[in-house]
């Protein structure tokens, strides 16, 4: 049976005090709220804040599930005893609340009153309010994607160069490199955070390299400051793709430039493609935004400062939606590290026992995706997620089916054919990712719970 019981380990993050909203704040009030006492925190005054900090100021029960109005999504009707309710990984008719569709049409729609389509006031107000969110400057891109070119274009990467990059990520990243006319070359993941190697990246250098670029995969951080150390070593820059690690500690500490994704899918899903550029640096920060638009000067129209630009900014219209749900922000990660605490205690034995590997619940983490692994190979997975399907009725998905080396055009095959990555693939054949989404509710959590324990216990086979 499903069991939430044991406590999760004390990582010690400071508790109480000004509560910034960021992956470790949101860390310890869930360890906070699962030991029964909430710490005063004052708020922060961000406007990503904002739902949650009005949370913290009165009703901190409604942060634990057990408070009948708690901000954990429920089911309207609880199953039926027999009935099997599907549980799908991530439905798309539920990527928004109805009440987040609402406020996203509001602002939608006033903006296209005021005919201010492309470029217009919304953008700045909120790249500011990510500015003041993230503690780095803020430029807003019409996806991740073009945030990832934009930033390695403005740290100088250029034609011929070499960029290092993981090769279990989404397309984009290496895609990225490959349009500003560069070439990824692949280093091996550690293989607890499934992020690049600072070692492996380093063996990788060559007098072609020019940047590094990790990607917080699921939402954890690479160990960023041992790969600012690899690449000082070599006059390296770095941009981080945090396209998966909205809200995570540290994120654009340790590098050249960090990007988001506000994709419909990510933790701060929008009503179409966004994301952001942020760096630490303000002449960066200049060019970021020039190359975001034509490479023309930020407040002379049609004037380049730069020789060369995309038109990769963000549409008013969207930077309008983001301003109007941005309060729910860290709510939503809230609710996601809760979770993920949940599926780490109630996952707690089959751990245990080896018949599963869970992340550790850590606090540079934004959970968006909960990845476990299984203990034999591609077929052992697949005969999991086969009975969590069939018998628990629960979808789960594979984060990314092919790896970048694995692709079979034939620039893959010539950049790529010499490629040995043990961890890398060694993980990719024994990962999967189990449901975890914004409105995924208690009930199908525990569902899924249950379903694991009957798919991977051996007396259940
Ligand atoms: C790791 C990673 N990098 C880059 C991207 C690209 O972001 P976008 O979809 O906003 O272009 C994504 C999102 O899909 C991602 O998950």
């Amino acid at each position: 049976m499903t069991t939430v019981a044991q406590d999760l380990p004390d990582t010690g993050v400071p508790r109480g005090g000004v509560f910034t909203g960021d992956s470790q704040g949101l860390h310890g009030l869930v360890l906070d709220v699962r030991g029964g006492t909430v710490p005063a925190y004052t708020s922060s005054g961000c406007v990503a804040h904002g739902e949650l900090a009005g949370l913290l100021a009165g009703r901190t029960d409604r942060l634990d599930p057990s408070a009948p109005d708690s901000v954990f999504h429920r089911e309207e009707h609880e199953p039926l005893p027999g009935e099997r309710r599907p549980v799908p990984f991530l439905p798309k008719s539920r990527l928004l609340t109805p009440a987040e569709q609402r406020v996203a049409a509001e602002c939608f729609a006033r903006t296209l009153a005021t005919g201010e389509l492309t470029s217009g006031p919304a953008v700045a107000t909120f790249e500011a309010a990510l500015a003041d969110f993230t503690g780095l400057h803020a430029t807003a891109t019409s996806s991740g994607t073009d945030g990832l070119i934009v930033a390695l274009r403005s740290v100088g990467v250029e034609p011929g160069d070499e960029v290092i990059i993981p090769a279990n990520s989404f397309a984009a990243t290496e895609n990225a490199v490959l349009a500003c006319g560069a070439v990824p070359v692949l280093a091996d993941v550690e293989p607890e955070r499934h992020t690049l190697d600072p070692v492996s990246a380093g063996a990788a250098v060559t007098s072609r390299t020019r940047a590094v670029l990790p990607v917080h995969l699921y939402g954890r951080l690479a160990d960023m400051a041992a790969l600012r150390r690899t690449a000082d070593a070599h006059g390296l820059r770095v941009v981080e793709d945090a396209c998966q690690a909205i809200g995570v500690t540290g994120v654009g500490r340790h590098s050249d430039a960090a990007v988001l994704s506000f994709n419909p899918y990510k933790n701060f899903g929008l009503t179409g493609k966004a994301g952001a550029v942020l760096t630490g640096d303000g002449e960066l920060a200049e060019r970021v935004r020039a190359i975001a638009y034509h490479g023309f000067h930020p407040d002379t129209k049609n004037v380049k400062t730069e020789p060369w630009g995309l038109n990769s900014k963000i549409d008013n219209p969207i930077a309008s939606v983001a301003m109007g749900l941005l309060p729910g922000l860290t709510l939503k990660n809230y609710r996601r590290a809760f979770l993920a605490g949940r599926y780490v205690t109630g996952l707690a034995e089959l751990h245990a026992a080896g018949l599963l590997t869970l992340p550790s619940f850590t606090p540079d983490h934004a959970w968006h995706l909960f990845t476990v692994r299984v203990p034999g190979g591609p077929a052992e997975r697949e005969r999991i997620r086969a009975r969590v399907r069939e018998d628990g009725g629960v979808e789960t998905d594979i984060y990314y089916p092919v790896l970048t080396h694995r692709q079979r055009t034939p620039l893959h095959g010539r950049l790529f054919s010499r490629s040995r990555l043990p961890h890398t693939e060694q993980l990719h054949t024994t990962a999967f990712q189990i449901p975890l989404h914004n409105q995924l509710s208690l009930t199908e959590q525990n569902r899924v719970i249950e379903a694991l324990h009957a798919a991977v216990r051996p007396t259940a086979r």
